[in-house]
């Protein structure tokens, strides 16, 4: 966007120098012209897939895993009681027989529409291997023995991050700097030594899982 403000209207622009994702601007319209080239390899039938879903989505991934970026980048939908959508993009963590888990702020609003509304949709979306998996079912919060597991396996700074993010809130200017001294403080991290500190899980933080139905 910020780039556009420099193009004049109606000029066509290719971005990364490629054909594909040109470009049209005018005053009120920005339009992505025709040119990208949509070309799977191989074909997707019942005969070369796993009949569990589950494995299948094993498989895509550890491909995945080798040929995209943060693979593990997924789509969250939630809705409120009343059928209002919303999507973010959050880190899929893990997947079993259970279902799949995401971490976030549990007063964050995708929380508070799961726990009004149960039903959500994952999507992963994989360009290098021309592929999409979408999950629909409903939420269970985490154990907090999860939580608390999956917590103390992150890095310092991010385990002071969930303390200092209020996400879904507008945040002042240095509040958030402001507020990971004030946890820095509290939990006793020593910089030269951060892995000495005992950070315990804050209440407001932890995993969803969603199962799929
Ligand atoms: C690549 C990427 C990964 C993210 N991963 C997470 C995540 O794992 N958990 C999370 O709570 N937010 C994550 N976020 C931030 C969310 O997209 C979102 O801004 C935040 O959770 C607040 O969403 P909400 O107000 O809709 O609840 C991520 C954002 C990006 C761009």
């Amino acid at each position: 966007m910020f780039l556009l403000s420099f193009v004049p209207p109606g000029i066509r622009i290719f971005v990364r120098g490629q054909m594909a994702n040109s470009i049209q601007t005018s005053s009120d319209t920005l339009r992505v012209l025709p040119h990208t080239q949509y070309h799977t390899e191989g074909s997707l039938s019942p005969l070369n897939v796993a009949p569990d879903p589950l494995e299948q989505f094993r498989i895509w991934f550890t491909e995945a895993s080798a040929k995209v970026s943060e693979p593990e980048t997924m789509t969250v939908s939630t809705a409120t009681a009343s059928g209002i959508p919303s999507a973010r993009t959050v880190l899929f963590k893990q997947v079993d027989s259970t279902g799949f888990v995401f971490f976030t702020n549990y007063t964050s609003r995708k929380s508070k529409e799961l726990l009004e509304n149960p039903n959500a949709a994952l999507v992963f979306y994989w360009k290098e291997l021309h592929k999409q998996v979408r999950i629909l079912g409903k939420v269970e919060k985490l154990s907090e023995e999860e939580n608390e597991e999956y917590f103390h396996s992150r890095p310092v700074g991010s385990q002071l991050g969930a303390w200092a993010s209020k996400q879904s809130t507008v945040i002042e200017e240095g509040e958030i700097e402001h507020r990971l001294e004030k946890y820095r403080q509290r939990f006793h991290v020593n910089e030269g030594d951060p892995l000495s500190a005992q950070i315990p899980a804050p209440d407001f933080w932890g995993g969803w899982r969603v199962v799929p139905k």
